[in-house]
């Protein structure tokens, strides 16, 4: 794609992109841009339909002409949906990285304008969210021996309409979050470690202002976070506990939201060792804090909400070693509820379950969200379209609906109920880590949770095992990690 791509308060020379609906009507303000009758005679072409993401292009000729001019179908007038945008703004981001324009002035604002109700500024911002997506670079582990990679353009866009604008930087601004989470996702686990994700969160907040704490070793002990200690206890790369905090300019008193994220920067299973091929990928396995740390930066860099928010990342990597927990260990958490592990690839609830404590004890909270890759299941169940959520408070699970409109970072709703929360229940202790019977396991993984979480506390559990990674190339997305949640969770916080 792009070496790099930013938004630019003035237009330049290179590429312009207007917009045109199925009746392939061109908008007044097209029409004033259409100089030579180029644009109107390439809206006539075949490719030129106004199908929603099919586009032609133009080619003006004439003093201070832009090198070409993209028409961009964006479907029937009447069913027009922003989201659209994202997808679209993907495309000819693909597009502008082949013919290697500099920059791209974005008129769209008059096509839209013609259609029912865009909230132009909210347009922009899917645009420019589907620009900045597209332009996350994937090649920052390519050596010497990784052939062409051929001269990357630096683009700048710019858009004259200054609501549409707006929105165009605020979303690139936002992909940019997203874009730290898929460069975290992306590292590799011999570089990824605990530390080194502790270490870049030290970076990350020293830049934006957040406040941050690491609890490692011996304090670990001392706030008996039993989770962590034990899962990750094989490996040489030891566990630890990550706090970040914004704190608002007024109304710093105000109950925190706080995000948990699981990071396991690499799940082995454990003892329980992954067959099979099932542990390719599991580098991902830190994608649920990976997704909290983008939001925070989005959060610290362009919500800046008026209200406290904290996150804790529980960081560990799950490995096979002579001192590895086993199947048959007995853990009692800090909140009394003792574990019978029957599986050690169970492992991300249990490091959960020390956030959501430390979260309940701790920090006061609003409510609490927590993302993780927790089970293969929910793939199975719903594939990488939908995330796996799990909320009984209906207040907190509207304000997530609003958030999924508005970021098109879709969840469905999977039940909760007492028969499940007995389903975890153990013979010898109060609980086990997973019920063998291999019955609806993103359920039980979500019923594990809830024993420790304090009773009436507003919260949601979701599972983005089937959403955190694209396999091919689609829409703004590339084949890899899909920064999934930060826009979510940026958008909840906004609002
Ligand atoms: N990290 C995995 C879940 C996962 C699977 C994430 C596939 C992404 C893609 C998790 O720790 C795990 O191993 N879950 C087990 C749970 C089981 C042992 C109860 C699973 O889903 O099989
Ligand atoms: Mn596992
Ligand atoms: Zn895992």
């Amino acid at each position: 794609m792009f070496n790099s791509i930013r938004f630019a308060e003035r237009s330049a020379n290179g590429a312009l992109v207007v917009g045109i609906f199925n009746d392939r009507k061109l908008d007044a303000a097209t029409k004033s841009l259409d100089k030579d009758g180029s644009i109107a005679t390439a809206a006539a072409r075949p490719e030129c339909s106004g199908e929603l993401g099919k586009f032609g292009e133009a080619y003006p000729s004439g003093k201070g002409a832009p090198s070409r001019v993209i028409i961009v179908g964006l479907g029937k007038r009447e069913d027009f949906k922003t989201g659209s945008l994202r997808s679209i703004g993907g495309q000819i981001g693909r597009r502008l990285a082949a013919t290697k324009d500099a920059h791209a002035q974005f008129e769209l604002a008059g096509s839209l304008g013609g259609a029912d109700k865009v909230n132009l500024e909210e347009a922009g911002q899917c645009l420019g969210e589907g620009l900045g997506l597209i332009g996350w670079k994937n090649w920052q582990f390519k050596g010497t021996a990784g052939g062409e990679k051929g001269k990357k353009t630096d683009l700048s866009v710019s858009a004259s309409n200054a609501r549409f604008g707006a929105g165009v930087k605020r979303g690139m601004a936002i992909a940019e979050s997203a874009n730290l989470c898929r460069d975290l996702s992306e590292t590799p686990p011999n570089i990824a470690t605990p530390a080194w994700i502790a270490a870049q969160c030290r970076t990350m907040a020293k830049k934006t202002g957040l406040k941050i704490t690491v609890l490692a070793g011996k304090d670990l002990e001392r706030e008996r976070m039993t989770g962590l200690i034990n899962v990750g206890k094989a490996s040489i790369n030891k566990p630890c506990l990550v706090r970040l905090e914004y704190t608002p300019k007024t109304n710093k008193s105000a109950k925190p939201v706080v995000l948990v994220g699981k990071t396991m920067t690499y799940d082995t299973g454990g003892l329980s060792l992954k067959v099979n091929n099932g542990m390719v990928g599991m580098k991902r396995d830190k994608d649920g804090g990976c997704a909290v740390i983008g939001a925070m930066h989005a959060i610290a860099t362009t919500i800046k909400p008026n209200r406290p928010v904290v996150a804790l990342l529980a960081v560990a990597e799950n490995s096979v070693s002579d001192e590895a927990y086993r199947p048959d260990d007995v853990l009692t958490f800090r909140n009394g509820v003792t574990v019978e592990v029957t599986n050690t690839d169970a492992e991300g609830r249990l490091v959960l379950a020390d956030g959501l404590i430390w979260a309940c004890e701790k920090e006061n909270p609003a409510c609490v969200i927590d993302l993780a890759t927790l089970t293969g299941g929910v793939v199975t169940a719903l594939g990488s379209t939908f995330a796996g959520m799990f909320c009984e408070d209906d207040a907190l699970r509207g304000k997530l609906g609003k958030a999924m409109d508005a970021s098109g970072e879709r969840w469905w709703r999977l039940p909760m109920d007492a028969e499940y929360r007995d389903m975890m229940k153990s013979p010898i202790a109060d609980i086990l880590n997973s019920n063998p019977n291999r019955k609806a396991h993103p359920i039980q993984g979500a019923a594990f949770l809830s024993y420790f979480v304090s009773p009436k506390m507003p919260w949601a559990h979701i599972d983005i095992a089937g959403v955190h990674a694209a396999e091919s190339d689609n829409g703004c997305f590339v084949k890899g990690p899909t920064g999934w949640g930060v826009r979510l969770l940026a958008e909840f916080i906004g609002n």
